[in-house]
């Protein structure tokens, strides 16, 4: 994990102002990578905080700020379930956001979960990113923008404490089994988030104090959370409200 000069930690009274700083990151992020490359590759995270920033977006407040056209929407990670499930992120996404918006089904890049088997998606994924995503000298895909949430057990995306999907360095996107939940999940891997432009953890409520504090904070110790095993080349910014950050230190909080 990057030491906190290479990160910003914003923090905001309420979750409101939470998803109100998201979201005018989002749009800036999304003109500057328009204007400079034609389109905005952008991963949404799943779970239950970003709801309320997807729904958000898609309101009269915001949806006529972005270019959706020119937007390509993915997801750092899904779980294998149907794409109507209850649980599905891209589910979520569709009825808060993409239903709201100008958004075309060619412009929304979903996870597969219908085909047979976890890496049959994975692989799949994989394949897709690499063809749409504008790729960096090496060749490696990039994300203008990656949105991440985190679990309190310092999880990202699907990538959980004591999976194999940590260590994977060449594929983008696989597929871990989850112990905790006993069910598959479909991930990015560290390398993409790693190499996005830039990453934004969008934190809320005073259920993620402790980890935020041991993540941001505390000495790193082992087991390493997963979170921490980042190293990003781009800009990671931590988007936290006033509840999540409560056992910061003011010294450590950044000004906008
Ligand atoms: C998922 C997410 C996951 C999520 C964290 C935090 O598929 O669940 O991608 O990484 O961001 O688990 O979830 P909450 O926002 O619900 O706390």
């Amino acid at each position: 994990m990057s030491t906190p000069p290479d990160y910003n930690i914003y923090v905001f009274p309420d979750s409101l102002a939470l998803q109100q700083a998201v979201a005018g990151a989002w749009v800036d992020l999304a003109r500057e990578a328009i204007a400079a490359r034609g389109k905005f590759c952008m991963a949404l995270s799943g779970g239950s905080t970003p709801k309320a920033l997807y729904q958000l977006m898609a309101s009269a407040e915001y949806r006529t700020s972005v270019e959706w056209d020119k937007c390509h929407l993915f997801f750092g990670d899904e779980r294998f379930v149907p794409s109507d499930h209850a649980d599905s992120n891209y589910r979520m996404a569709r009825l808060a956001l993409f239903e709201q918006v100008e958004l075309a089904t060619a412009n929304i890049h979903h996870v597969d979960t219908s085909l047979a088997d976890p890496e049959s998606c994975a692989q799949a994924y994989d394949e897709e990113l690499r063809s749409v995503l504008p790729h960096d000298e090496q060749g490696r895909p990039v994300f203008d923008l990656m949105l991440q949430g985190m679990g309190d057990d310092g999880h990202t995306a699907s990538l959980f404490p004591g999976t194999s999907i940590l260590t994977e360095t060449n594929k983008i996107v696989a597929a871990a089994y989850v112990e905790k939940f006993n069910a598959w999940r479909i991930s990015v891997t560290f390398p993409v988030i790693n190499h996005a432009r830039h990453v934004i953890f969008l934190i809320s409520g005073k259920g993620k104090a402790e980890i935020i504090k041991k993540v941001l904070l505390d000495p790193v110790s082992e087991p390493i959370l997963p979170v921490q095993m980042l190293s990003p080349h781009g800009q990671l910014d931590w988007y936290l409200d006033s509840d999540a950050a409560v056992l910061l230190p003011a010294n450590l909080i950044n000004q906008r």
